[in-house]
């Protein structure tokens, strides 16, 4: 009896997934200067894919600071026809640039006060912008790692908020992205708390909470959950990194799901890191994401009928 409904549900649910943006991956690529391409990754095609190319900086080659002048620092191999060709054979696949970064060579990178808000952001507009139509991105992720010592700062919330206003708004980008870390939630929860409307993934860098089990890892989402919306909040993985590892990260996703979070996506950091594994996490969390069609509620229902 509860058989042909179940598969109605099931059918109804994979229909509605091919047409909607629910499973996203996001994965960082190109920071480490190793080679790597696109066509290594494995995509799925029900995926909404982002690759956030790793990073633009807002700096000369020596590090000096170019007041919002952002350049392109990933791996050489990231040119833009190989962007554009890769998007074209698949549709399912976006490309983002995320700013700052830990560093670049040897200078640790960092927000500072611009001498002018309004300077600052019309040159990060401007070169932004010409990054993402010679690339032919679609977004732009926020990793900036380092603060000034003041916390009342508003400038980076500010700064960084009206930028990514304003490349919504002239059509520049579609997708906005920003990633936290346990030490710098204070400033980005600043731009949240303003510009929450624009921003559609928190790639918060659960690796850095130090959780090594699930269980640790539902107390830390739920954390950051209550900082930022949960429905934007994406687990993430560090290959061969801190946190947890291995396959107790799934035994993490399982655990947030059974829990009541949606979990819509995950966040990777790095693909340069993955090859070396063949992808093992990239292929699982896809797995992952597009094997829960059917909500835990119905599963135990399924679980009482056969008892
Ligand atoms: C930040 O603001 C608070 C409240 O306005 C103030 O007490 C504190 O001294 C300020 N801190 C800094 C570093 O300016
Ligand atoms: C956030 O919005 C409030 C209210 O409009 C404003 O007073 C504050 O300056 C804004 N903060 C930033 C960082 O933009
Ligand atoms: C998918 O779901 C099945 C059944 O619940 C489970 O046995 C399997 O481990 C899941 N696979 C992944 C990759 O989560």
């Amino acid at each position: 009896m509860a058989g042909p409904s179940l598969v109605c549900l099931t059918g109804f649910a994979l229909l509605f997934c091919t047409f909607c943006d629910g499973k996203v991956m996001m994965e960082y690529i190109g920071a480490l200067g190793i080679p790597i391409s696109f066509d290594d990754v494995p995509i799925d095609p029900e995926i909404d894919f982002n690759f956030i190319l790793s990073f633009a900086i807002d700096a000369d080659r020596s590090g000096k600071y170019q007041n919002g002048k952002f350049s392109p620092y990933w791996s050489e191999d990231i040119t833009p026809s190989s962007v554009k060709s890769f998007k074209a054979r698949h549709p399912n696949v976006k490309v983002l640039a995320s700013l700052a970064g830990w560093s670049l060579g040897e200078k640790v990178i960092a927000w500072y006060k611009p001498r002018s808000n309004q300077a600052w952001i019309n040159n990060a507009f401007a070169s932004f912008k010409r990054i993402a139509v010679e690339y032919g991105l679609d977004g732009i992720d926020i990793d900036y790692e380092n603060f000034p010592r003041d916390r009342n700062d508003t400038t980076f919330a500010f700064c960084i908020g009206e930028l990514i206003t304003r490349l919504k708004e002239e059509k520049v980008i579609t997708v906005a992205s920003i990633a936290p870390y346990y030490l710098t939630v204070g400033p980005y929860v600043m731009l949240y708390r303003n510009y929450s409307g624009v921003i559609d993934y928190v790639n918060h860098q659960f690796y850095t909470d130090k959780v090594r089990s699930p269980a640790g890892y539902l107390l830390a989402f739920r954390q950051r959950a209550a900082q930022f919306d949960a429905a934007k909040l994406l687990p993430s993985y560090e290959i061969r990194g801190r946190g947890i590892q291995g396959d107790s990260f799934f035994d993490a996703l399982g655990l947030l799901r059974s829990r009541g979070f949606d979990v819509e996506g995950v966040m990777i950091w790095s693909a340069d890191s993955s090859k070396e594994d063949g992808f093992y996490f990239e292929r699982k969390s896809q797995q992952f994401l597009l094997n829960a069609t059917v909500p835990s509620e119905e599963v135990g229902m399924q679980n009482v009928v056969r008892t």
